[in-house]
């Protein structure tokens, strides 16, 4: 009895702690996103409690890729990537808060982009034409090739589906002029070729997706 009841007692003390295995990686990914949820409440000013930013100078970061989020936190606070605005963001993150927000943002569910209407903004209408013109010279210079089919994203290859036009428009300027430069130069070799009728033409692409 002794015996039958001591094997009873480890039959259930090893199918629960194989259930706590099991359980683990998820838990710790579920924590990651609480965490971050609580360090981007001094993030939500501008962009927004869960990614999707009003106001259209501020990237929306919600379904962003986490890898790619985490990396350009790190470009900031290296003085690899230059904001005004980012910089004094980033400077009191460790490395877990920044993957703890990384997280938080890829799990949130991307909204509509907007464009600045006075004080604020409202929802953007691509224009069909411009849309139509984008999409041929994406495929022309084979965009999708690393930003995967209709610009899902992958890895440390951004999402720019339904990212704010007045944002892209801005991003493809800064890596033409190379004002920004942390992309190991994938995206500077890119915007070289593109005119400023190419950069507006994708931006409605893009916001179309
Ligand atoms: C005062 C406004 C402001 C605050 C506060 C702020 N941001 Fe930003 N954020 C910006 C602006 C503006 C940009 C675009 C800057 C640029 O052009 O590089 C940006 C860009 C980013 C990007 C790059 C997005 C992309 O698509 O490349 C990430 C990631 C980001 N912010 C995360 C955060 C996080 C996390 C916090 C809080 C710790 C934060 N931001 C706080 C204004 C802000
Ligand atoms: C060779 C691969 C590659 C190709 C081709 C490419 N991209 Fe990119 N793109 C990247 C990578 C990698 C990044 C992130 C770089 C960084 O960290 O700054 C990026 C960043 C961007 C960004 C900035 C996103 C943000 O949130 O700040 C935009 C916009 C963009 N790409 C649009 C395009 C468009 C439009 C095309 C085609 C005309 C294109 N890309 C072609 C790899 C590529």
């Amino acid at each position: 009895m002794i015996v039958r009841g001591y094997g009873a007692a480890a039959i259930l003390a090893a199918a629960l702690l194989a259930s706590v295995l099991v359980g683990l990686p998820g838990r710790a990914e579920e924590t990651d996103v609480e965490t971050g949820r609580k360090k981007a409440q001094y993030c939500a000013g501008c962009h927004g409690a869960d990614g999707n930013s009003e106001l259209t100078d501020y990237p929306i970061l919600a379904g962003q890729t986490s890898r790619y989020l985490y990396l350009q936190l790190k470009d900031y606070k290296s003085g690899l990537r230059k904001s005004d605005m980012m910089t004094p963001a980033v400077a009191p993150l460790s490395k877990e808060d920044m993957l703890a927000l990384a997280a938080f943002y890829a799990a949130q569910r991307p909204k509509r982009p907007r464009i600045a209407k006075g004080e604020g903004s409202i929802p953007f209408q691509p224009d069909p034409d411009r849309v139509t013109a984008g999409k041929k010279k994406s495929a022309e210079v084979l965009c999708t090739m690393c930003h995967l089919g209709e610009f899902a994203g992958q890895n440390e290859v951004p999402r720019v589906a339904g990212q704010h036009p007045e944002y892209v428009v801005r991003q493809l300027k800064d890596y033409r002029t190379r004002t920004r430069t942390n992309d190991a130069g994938t995206m500077t070799a890119v915007a070289r070729t593109l005119s400023d009728e190419d950069i507006d033409n994708l931006a409605h692409y893009l916001a179309s997706l």
